[in-house]
């Protein structure tokens, strides 16, 4: 039990890192859109990773790179709380 608790917590980590990006990215979006960044076509390359609208922009993208970390986030999160096994009372996350 003390290891499956121990192996949670590099997954609980990264979860709470891909929380932070999801917020930076949703920072960044709150910024292209009220005009503070330009929002030019997104990248070639972002096109074709996301599959993305031939007229896709930057805010496209970043909503697509978001919603990446939203699932990582996700992901890291569900398995610390499945390793970490049920919670009790008092119980710190694990
Ligand atoms: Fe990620």
């Amino acid at each position: 039990m003390a290891t499956a608790r121990s192996c949670s917590r590099p997954h609980r980590l990264v979860g709470y890192f891909e929380e932070e990006a999801v917020l930076s990215y949703t920072l960044y979006l709150a910024e292209i859109d009220a005009g503070r960044t330009p929002n030019p076509p997104a990248p070639a390359i972002a096109m074709r990773y996301w599959r993305l609208a031939d007229d896709a922009t930057l805010a496209d993208m970043v909503r697509a790179v978001r919603d990446d970390e939203a699932q990582h986030r996700d992901l890291n999160h569900g398995l610390a709380s499945a390793l970490a096994g049920p919670a009790h009372p008092g119980a710190r996350p694990g």
